[in-house]
């Protein structure tokens, strides 16, 4: 069983082996230089300043963008041994990048992986980190409470080639344990789930997992990579929408899959250096400011959510509040074992169904209405209409999404400011 560690991340130092943060931290690249530090010796924050970074002989502080779809070789000899894999070099941004690279070396140590892969998106990194272990016969076990492109992944794509899926409540350890009972190959689930912040616990389904056989797969989105740690728990394969928190400003979409290095190298690898879902080195350098800032934005928007959670418990249109750090949670005392925090997003139930929410979302004059999410600045949607519409109501009601439910990111913006719009919105209600 995977031994659990404290979810505190800031201030305190997550040690992978001193081998794999080194090889995460500073790959053996000709012309590139890494600072010389051992990464495995700096605490969190510090990883996600410095982590990864590969200098040219110009020794610029901001990592560079290199933005060249191939490279050069001096002979053809050099080509035929770069091909033959004989030494470690680039060869074409479809397989690796420079500053690609640092963005996962960057990332893996912040999560304490071994290794890890970008995409261009998230939903590619979730694809990818299912289809490069899945074959026709294979069986996958899922939480259905899931983002609605993720669900189209699990229900629609993956029976067409064979697989045999299986959805159920992930916050039910009997339904995990039955459908366990079975030889199955990969588990996949998403905690907090997206919209309905469902809570799956990690470290008792990822026991039940590996007694079946399973690899699990988790989608850390809504936890960031800072407030819950899949690893600790015994999780095999962890998946990031780097577009959320990580990005943070509404810039790029990237995604990013992290693992153990035989997965990473003898699975993934190949499947994305052939399918081709590159992360472009232009958004791989924007990710990588991202996360330069992440702890700190990170502190700001999960209080004011805390705040904001609070807040509108206490409003008459609003008939329920879901936000994990709150007691009200069905599932608080679980959330708050394996995150940090309740994180940044506050889902609701308005009064008035779909038309109050609607009412709700036109009256907004600071919050946008966005179906992203993490961003500096607060953005809500109505899931139903949205990004959960394709479900149709009753997968939506077993989902806990009613016409009524509002999901809220909360920004960087003046809390104070926050609750005044609201409180003028839910006026409309
Ligand atoms: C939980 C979750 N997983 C995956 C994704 C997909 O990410 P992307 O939009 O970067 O493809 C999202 C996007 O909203 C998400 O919320």
């Amino acid at each position: 069983m995977a031994q659990r560690r404290s979810p505190r991340i800031s201030g305190s130092k997550i040690r992978p082996s001193p081998a794999s943060a080194k090889q995460a931290g500073v790959a053996p690249v000709p012309g590139l230089t890494g600072s010389g530090a051992d990464p495995a010796s700096w605490h969190p924050d510090t990883r996600m300043i410095h982590g990864g970074v590969l200098r040219s002989d110009f020794k610029e502080t901001a990592e560079a963008i290199y933005m060249t779809s191939g490279f050069i070789y001096s002979t053809a000899e050099e080509a035929e041994a770069a091909f033959a894999n004989t030494k470690p070099r680039f060869v074409y941004s479809r397989f690796s990048n420079p500053t690609v690279q640092m963005f996962e070396s960057r990332m893996a140590l912040i999560e304490g992986a071994e290794s890890a892969r970008a995409t261009a998106s998230g939903m590619a990194a979730v694809f990818a980190s299912l289809a490069c272990q899945l074959k026709a016969g294979d069986r996958v076990v899922s939480s259905d409470a899931l983002f609605g492109s993720c669900q189209y992944i699990l229900a629609e794509i993956l029976p067409k080639y064979g697989i045999e899926t299986v959805l159920l409540d992930g916050r039910d350890l009997g339904a995990w344990r039955k459908a366990l009972s079975k030889p199955t190959q990969a588990v996949f689930l998403e905690s907090p789930s997206n919209p309905g912040l469902r809570i799956v616990d990690l470290e008792a389904v990822c026991d039940l997992a590996h007694k079946a056989g399973a690899s699990v797969v988790v989608d850390n989105v809504f936890a960031t990579p800072l407030l819950q740690k899949p690893f600790d728990y015994g999780a095999d394969v962890v998946v990031y929408s780097a577009t959320k928190h990580i990005d943070g400003q509404g810039r790029a979409l990237g995604g990013i899959v992290l693992g153990s290095r035989a997965f990473i190298t003898d699975k993934l690898q190949p499947f994305l250096r052939h399918t081709g879902p590159s992360l472009s080195p232009m958004n791989a350098w924007l990710l990588l400011k991202g996360l330069e800032t992440l702890d700190l934005r990170l502190q700001r928007q999960c209080a004011s959510s805390h705040r904001i959670a609070e807040f509108l418990s206490g409003q008459k249109k609003v008939e329920t509040v879901l936000y994990p750090g709150l007691k009200s949670h069905p599932q608080h005392a679980l959330a708050m074992r394996q995150m940090k925090s309740g994180g940044t997003l506050v889902t609701f139930d308005l009064k008035g169904g779909k038309s109050g929410a609607f009412r709700f979302l036109n009256a907004l004059k600071l919050i946008l209405i966005s179906n992203n999410l993490g961003d500096s600045k607060s953005l809500t949607t109505h899931p139903a209409t949205t990004t959960h519409q394709r479900l149709g109501p009753t997968l939506r009601a077993q989902q806990g999404i009613l016409d009524g439910t509002v999901r809220l990111s909360v920004g960087l913006e003046a809390v104070e400011d926050l609750e005044a719009d609201l409180a003028q919105a839910l006026k409309a209600v």
